[in-house]
């Protein structure tokens, strides 16, 4: 399901055939080149004189490279020009910040605010958005094959990544710089959803949901300080160190697409996350009993 060969937009269109451009040119070198060898090993005489002499270690190895470089680069700038020069910005602009290991995301809300999630983006097919990239620490890589190419969040600098998903459907993301330990599981998931779907996800998500019957949960999270460090909309929990948990229920996976989101994980996270996902910047949190962890885990999974 993560594939730079299977596009679900226009951008993702243009690299998958570039792709095949190169795979096809290169492939035609490799039999041209295995040809020429095999000539100059077991062809004959004249041609084996030829091969072996200065002018065709001068076409072929400098002319030749020279040429079909300059034509494949030409090809990929011609092909790539729509991303390389971005023009008017995009009406939805949907900030990202890459944090050590998890992707911070900021919708614009009605009022100008900004909505905080995290770890799974939300966006509306056929509408052209602007990702704004940033990093909150190290290099990372913004990744979502189906959609687009790779763009780098480098420290001091913002990136802008334009993405159209042509049609609905979920695409799975990686960061793709080595950003330490936890690099290899920070994952996320792009869902995209009809636009009416989307306008009236954002507006929800202004005021998220909470279940019945998780007030002990709700009091047991706050109790031990989790609000400290994530924010919970509508609550007195207004951290924003960790991720965003005002629709955390909501979400597919936890801890960055690492694993599925169900109440058991939430519980293997909260009280061994480091077995889940080592080297992550939560502590695990030992000192709640095996009832206190469910109380704490149902009211999260009744966040939506
Ligand atoms: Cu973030 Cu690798």
């Amino acid at each position: 399901m993560q594939s730079a060969l299977a596009p679900g937009g226009e951008e993702a269109g243009r690299i998958a055939f570039l792709t095949w451009i190169l795979f096809a040119g290169a492939g035609a070198i490799l039999l041209v080149v295995a040809g020429s060898l095999v000539m100059a090993m077991r062809g004959p005489e004249r041609l084996r004189q030829a091969l072996g002499g200065e002018r065709a270690i001068r076409l072929g190895g400098i002319v030749f490279p020279v040429v079909t470089l300059a034509i494949l680069l030409g090809c990929g700038v011609w092909l790539m020009r729509e991303s390389l020069a971005l023009g008017r910005p995009a009406a939805l602009r949907i900030e990202v910040t890459g944090e050590r290991w998890w992707w911070r995301i900021s919708y614009p809300g009605s009022d100008g605010s900004l909505l905080a999630d995290a770890n799974e983006l939300r966006i509306p097919v056929g509408r052209e958005i602007d990702l704004v990239l940033h990093t909150a620490d190290v290099i990372h890589s913004f990744w979502v094959p189906n959609l687009g190419g790779k763009l780098d969040m480098i420290p001091g600098r913002t990136n802008t990544l334009r993405i159209k998903a042509d049609r609905p459907g979920i695409y799975r993301g990686q960061c793709a710089e080595y950003c330490g330990g936890a690099h290899a599981l920070m994952a996320l998931e792009i869902h995209a959803v009809a636009p009416d779907e989307f306008d009236a996800w954002l507006i929800s998500t202004q005021a998220p949901r909470l279940g019945e019957g998780i007030a002990r949960g709700q009091g047991l999270f706050q109790a031990a300080g989790c609000g400290a460090c994530h924010g919970i909309r509508g609550t007195p929990a207004a951290g924003t160190i960790g991720p965003d948990l005002s629709r955390v229920g909501g979400r597919r996976f936890l801890a960055a697409a690492t694993i599925p989101n169900s109440t058991e994980n939430l519980v293997r996270f909260i009280s061994r996350g480091q077995s889940v996902k080592p080297g992550n910047l939560m502590p695990e949190f030992r000192i709640f009993s095996d009832e206190e962890l469910d109380a704490v885990a149902a009211y999260l999974s009744s966040l939506k």
